[in-house]
């Protein structure tokens, strides 16, 4: 198969899980942990990084198998990697910063790379968008440069662009796809919520109200305390809150850092609802992960589907795409639905 090259933005966590599991699938003939072992007859062995950026001076000018285990990232190391030949390169900060994780990001004193040229010289055909969740702006200004440059682009941060209909419009004028907003991790308290909240009411239990409150110990979890925390509350009790076919009271998104926990996640839950001849009962539970491994396997199935969608000529927001890997999508389907629809697409 012809290799998948694809430009991170953000050489943090996410990055590091991501660079590691290709490394570790195609040294290993075992594909357990993974949704789609082979997607549309590509391995992850197919997806090869082509280039980098980062704003860190641990990060900047080294090849990404250094950069990938340096601080601040505290994504577990799983293997060995052997040299990439791809150095990060200094992007512009913009809002890629905030008040809090200034504290842990040492900014680099290297001079802006020219990002359009860097992605047009690695061949890179599709982008994937790993920014800190505050960083608006610089996810708008990385949006822009993959236009110029020819690239798809997969947004897996909170802000919104394939859930824009503005940026959507920009990616279909330019012929290019765009999935987002906001990627769903493979085990994540999101889609278990929802997958609870909907057994019991299947069964005719009715819920009266539910939370689900997360503590994490990575730079994200400092940024989305500090910038995003209301906005990640709206897209995950909005995803929650679309598994009931009632209105009830529904609280869901992240809380707390906790800087002993690294890049362990504790999520929270709290469900309270009623049965037979209005018996009372309750769901009291602690789910603990790892945060960035638990983007690897979605972040690989849409990274193949983008792919195929390139190859398909398809354009702007790829709503099923979306609705399968992402927590706002253009369109919200049901896990159900979502599943069956992206498997009809990949096919
Ligand atoms: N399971 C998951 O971890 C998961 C799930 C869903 C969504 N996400 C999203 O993925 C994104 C990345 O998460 P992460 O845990 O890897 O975050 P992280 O904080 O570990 O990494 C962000 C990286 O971006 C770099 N950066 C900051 N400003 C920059 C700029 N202007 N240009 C280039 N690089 C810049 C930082 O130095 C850092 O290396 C977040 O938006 C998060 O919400 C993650």
């Amino acid at each position: 198969m012809p290799k998948i090259k694809v430009a991170l933005i953000g050489v943090g966590n996410c990055a590091s899980s991501f660079i590691q599991g290709i490394q570790y699938y195609t040294a290993s003939k075992d594909s357990k942990g993974l949704r789609h072992p082979t997607l549309a007859g590509f391995d992850p062995k197919d997806i090869q990084v082509v280039a980098a950026f980062d704003v860190d001076e641990r990060k900047v000018g080294k090849d990404l198998s250094e950069a990938i285990f340096a601080q601040p990232n505290n994504a577990p190391k799983v293997c060995d990697l052997p040299k990439t030949g791809v150095k990060v390169a200094k992007g512009p900060l913009l809002d890629g910063v905030g008040d809090s994780t200034k504290l842990l990001i040492q900014i680099s004193k290297a001079q802006d790379a020219d990002v359009v040229k860097v992605l047009k010289a690695s061949g890179a055909e599709i982008m994937i968008n790993l920014l800190p969740s505050g960083a608006r702006k610089a996810t708008e200004w990385y949006a822009q440069q993959a236009l110029a440059a020819g690239c798809a682009l997969i947004n897996a941060t909170p802000n919104f662009l394939a859930s824009d209909a503005v940026w959507a419009k920009k990616f279909a004028d330019a012929n290019l796809p765009l999935v987002g907003d906001d990627l769903v991790d493979q085990v994540g308290s999101t889609a278990l919520h929802k997958t609870l909240l909907k057994l019991l009411s299947d069964n005719g239990v009715h819920i009266n109200e539910t939370y689900q409150l997360d503590v994490g110990g990575g730079t994200e979890s400092v940024d989305t305390m500090e910038r995003t925390r209301d906005t990640k509350r709206t897209i995950k009790t909005e995803s929650v809150a679309s598994a009931l076919p009632y209105k009830t009271e529904v609280v869901a998104g992240s809380t707390d850092y906790v800087d002993f926990l690294q890049n362990k996640r504790d999520s929270y839950f709290w469900i309270s609802g009623t049965y037979f001849c209005n018996i009372p009962l309750i769901i009291d539970l602690k789910f603990q992960t790892t945060d960035a491994p638990n983007a690897g396997s979605v972040l690989f199935d849409v990274l193949r589907a983008v792919k195929v969608a390139l190859i398909k000529q398809e354009k702007g927001a790829i709503e099923l795409v979306c609705a399968y890997g992402f927590k706002h999508p253009p369109k919200m389907l049901s896990l159900e639905v979502a599943e069956k629809a992206f498997k009809e697409f990949i096919a």
